[in-house]
């Protein structure tokens, strides 16, 4: 199979991009590499990958490595994932993550690719009434960064419709694991970690009580590939099903914690209902929160001593 990712150097997409490799695919990732996260990338440059250094807003740059790389499946996870940016910058916000699907989507069908798949969000939701949210939920998001993603869904639609492309969005819920960046979204795990290494304080807004589902990054990669091989359209979740409070979080990656007064606007209780893309494409998640919560806390304190090499 030919792969291409875009955002393959980031957190989630090297993931991705290692495991398809590992399955044999031929992979080309797409990625501005404007973080520094380069290095990410070093054993699939070892095994074979090519690597198109470029950002997916540039449409002439999209269609010619979209057409050298004939891929069969494009997983687009190229994004500007931060929410408080989003806020301050909603325009800029736009421009990559509907500006950039658009042109993915037609690099995508002026190179005969079969299926594209998007790397959305449970940010899509808002603050839903129900928990766990399924997906006949309506879409309310909360925040440009919500928006942006919910429109570049639409995008994905639009493109099935009028062309044929086959497409999904899968919304995932709050991922992490090793490499992940602590400014992410679902930066708390990685901030956790990282005071946890320093035998720091972790700062905890509001009484801890949020929930959250969190995710590991090897079962987001596992959705990935099943979803990719499978015809099923439209948008799913992907999570576990189970909320776990910061407070527990904590409590697992034995770190201590200061309080400071609540965030206005955050959401109290977030956790998304896996159940239809176990019967769509029969995926769910496998590992618990503790083992993938000592997974990381491993690779951060390995990495505590050996900083990242340059990209
Ligand atoms: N981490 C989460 O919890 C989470 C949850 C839901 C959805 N998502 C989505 O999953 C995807 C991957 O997230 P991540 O956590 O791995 O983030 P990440 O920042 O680690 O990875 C994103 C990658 O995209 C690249 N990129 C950004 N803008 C680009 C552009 N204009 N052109 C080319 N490359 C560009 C970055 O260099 C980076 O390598 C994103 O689309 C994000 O919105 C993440």
């Amino acid at each position: 199979m030919r792969s291409l990712v875009t955002g393959g150097a980031g957190f989630i997409g090297s993931h991705l991009v290692d495991a398809l490799i590992a399955r044999g695919d031929q992979v080309t990732v797409v990625d501005h590499l404007q973080r520094g996260n380069g290095h990410n990338l070093a054993d699939a440059r070892a095994r074979g990958a090519s690597v198109v250094r470029a950002d997916v807003t540039e449409i002439a740059t999209m269609l010619d490595a979209f057409r050298a790389a004939r891929p069969q499946v494009v997983f687009h996870l190229a994004a500007q994932i931060d929410v408080r940016r989003s806020v301050e910058d909603p325009a800029a916000d736009a421009y990559v993550n509907i500006g950039g699907t658009a042109a993915v989507l037609e690099a995508a069908r002026d190179a005969g690719v079969e299926r594209v798949l998007l790397a959305s969000t449970a940010g899509v939701y808002g603050d839903p009434a129900r928990i766990p949210t399924t997906e006949g939920e309506p879409v309310a998001p909360l925040s440009p960064y919500g928006t942006s993603k919910a429109a570049a869904e639409s995008y994905l639609r639009l493109f099935s419709r009028l062309h044929g492309v086959s497409t999904l969005s899968l919304r995932m819920a709050n991922v992490y694991g090793p490499r992940q960046d602590p400014h992410g979204e679902a930066g708390v795990v990685a901030i956790f970690c990282g005071a946890a290494a320093k035998g720091r304080r972790a700062r905890l807004f509001g009484d801890g009580g949020q929930t959250r589902d969190f995710i590991y990054v090897g079962d987001v990669v596992e959705a990935f590939m099943t979803a990719g091989a499978s015809t099923v359209e439209g948008e799913l979740n992907v999570s576990t099903g189970r909320e776990t409070t910061l407070l527990e979080l904590a409590s697992a990656l034995g770190v201590r914690t200061e309080t400071l007064p609540a965030r206005a606007g955050e959401i109290r209780r977030s956790c998304l209902d896996p159940s239809a893309a176990g019967e769509r494409f029969g995926w769910r998640a496998r590992t618990a929160v503790d083992d993938g919560l000592a997974r990381t806390l491993e690779w951060t304190l390995a990495n505590e001593r050996a900083p990242a090499p340059a990209s």
